[in-house]
C-alpha cells in the first residue's frame, strides 16, 4: 500500500507519535553528524504552485541527507493543470519519480495525485490542511515542555485557514487542549469541527471569539492574515483581526509566566517586507498578527519551529518508504 501524506485525519495518535519520534531521531542524527542516506537512488518531484522558502528548503535537504535526488517543478514550468490534467501529471510523474511533494490550492489535487501516481505524495500545504507543519509544530511543543501530556494551546486570528483547521484536528488526535480564537466571521468551518471531535482522543476543543480563551494555555499561535490567493479587501481584514493581534496584552491575559508564543511563518511583525511597507503606507500599521516586541522575544521558539520543518518533512518521507 502507498503510504501519502495528505491530512492529519488519516493517521492516528500512535502513528503521529511514531512521527514525533522518529523526527527527533532525525533531528539528533544530523547534530551528531551522522550521514543517514537511507533513501539512497530514489528519486522524488517537488511541485510548487504557490511560494514557499520553509517548505520547499525543508523537503530539498531533508531529500538530499536521505540519499535522495530532488527536482523542483515550479508555478507555470510544468504543464499540471494547464495543458495536462492532474490525473495524467500523476501518471507521467508516478512513473518516473518514487515520491511527489505537492504545494497547491484544493485539497482535492492532492489526492488525485496520490490517488492515481502510485507513489507517495506529500502534502506542502493546500488551502485545507497544512500536514507537514503540524509535525514540526508538535515536535518544537515536545521539545519545549518535555511531553504533550496535558498541554492547552490556543490559535488566535483567522480561525478558518488551512494552519487553524490542521491545529484543531491534530490537538484533537493527539489529546491536546486547543481554543480556536477568531471572530465569528472567521471561525472553524462545521465540518472540520465535525472531524476534530470525530478523531478526538480526550482534548478540550473550544471555539470562540473572545480573546480571553488564552487564559491559562501554554502555547498561543497565530497566522498571516490573508492567505496565499485569498481575493480579500485588506483594510477590512486587518480592522477586523486587530483585536486578535498577539501582543503584550495578551501574553498577560494567559496569567501563565512561562507561555510560549509560535508561528508558521513567514511573518508580519515589522516593515522589513514589500508586503509590511505597503500596508504601513497604506494603512499605518507597522505590525500585523504579531508584534515585533512579543515575535522578538519568542524568535527562539518560533525559528526552532521552522528549523523542525526539516526534520519532521525527513521523518515524513522516510515512513512513507518504510514496510508495514
Ligand atoms: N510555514 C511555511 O509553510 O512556510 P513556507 O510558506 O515558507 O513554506
Amino acid at each position: 500500500m502507498v503510504k501519502s501524506f495528505l491530512k492529519e485525519i488519516d493517521f492516528t495518535k500512535k502513528d503521529l507519535l511514531n512521527l514525533l519520534a522518529l523526527s527527533a531521531k532525525f533531528k539528533q542524527l544530523k547534530k551528531d553528524k551522522v550521514a543517514h542516506k537511507y533513501l539512497e537512488g530514489k528519486n522524488i518531484a517537488l511541485i510548487f504552485e504557490k511560494t514557499s522558502t520553509r517548505t520547499r528548503s525543508a523537503f530539498t535537504v531533508a531529500g538530499q541527507d536521505l540519499g535522495m535526488n530532488v527536482t523542483y517543478l515550479g508555478a507555470g514550468e510544468i504543464q499540471l493543470g494547464k495543458k495536462e490534467s492532474i490525473v495524467d501529471t500523476a501518471k507521467v510523474l508516478g512513473s518516473m519519480f518514487d515520491g511527489i511533494e505537492y504545494r497547491g490550492f484544493k485539497q482535492e489535487d492532492v489526492e488525485i495525485l496520490s490517488k492515481y501516481s502510485g507513489v507517495p505524495v506529500w502534502n506542502g500545504l493546500t488551502d485545507t490542511w497544512h500536514p507537514t507543519q503540524m509535525i514540526a509544530d508538535f515536535l518544537t511543543l515536545t521539545e519545549v515542555f518535555g511531553s504533550l501530556d496535558d498541554l492547552s494551546i490556543a490559535y488566535i486570528g483567522d480561525g478558518r485557514n488551512n494552519m487553524a483547521n490542521s491545529l484543531l484536528v491534530t490537538s484533537a488526535i493527539l489529546g491536546v487542549n486547543c481554543t480556536i480564537i477568531a471572530p465569528k466571521s472567521l471561525q472553524p468551518q462545521k465540518d472540520i469541527v465535525d472531524l476534530a471531535h470525530q478523531h478526538n482522543t480526550g482534548a478540550s476543543l473550544t471555539i470562540t471569539d473572545d480573546i480571553a480563551g488564552v487564559k491559562g494555555v501554554n502555547m498561543i499561535y497565530t497566522d498571516v492574515w490573508v492567505s496565499m490567493g485569498e481575493g480579500v479587501d485588506f483594510k477590512e481584514r486587518i480592522d477586523l483581526l486587530l483585536p486578535y493581534q498577539i501582543n503584550q496584552n495578551l501574553i498577560s491575559l494567559t496569567g501563565n509566566p512561562d507561555v510560549i508564543v509560535m508561528h508558521c511563518l513567514p511573518a508580519f511583525h515589522d516593515l522589513n517586507t514589500e508586503i509590511g511597507k505597503d500596508i504601513y503606507e497604506k494603512y499605518g500599521y507597522s505590525e500585523l498578527e504579531i508584534t515585533d516586541e512579543v515575535f522578538q522575544k519568542y524568535s527562539s521558539i518560533i525559528f526552532q519551529e521552522a528549523e523542525n520543518r526539516m526534520h519532521s518533512i525527513k521523518a515524513i518521507m522516510y515512513n512513507s518508504f518504510q514496510e508495514e
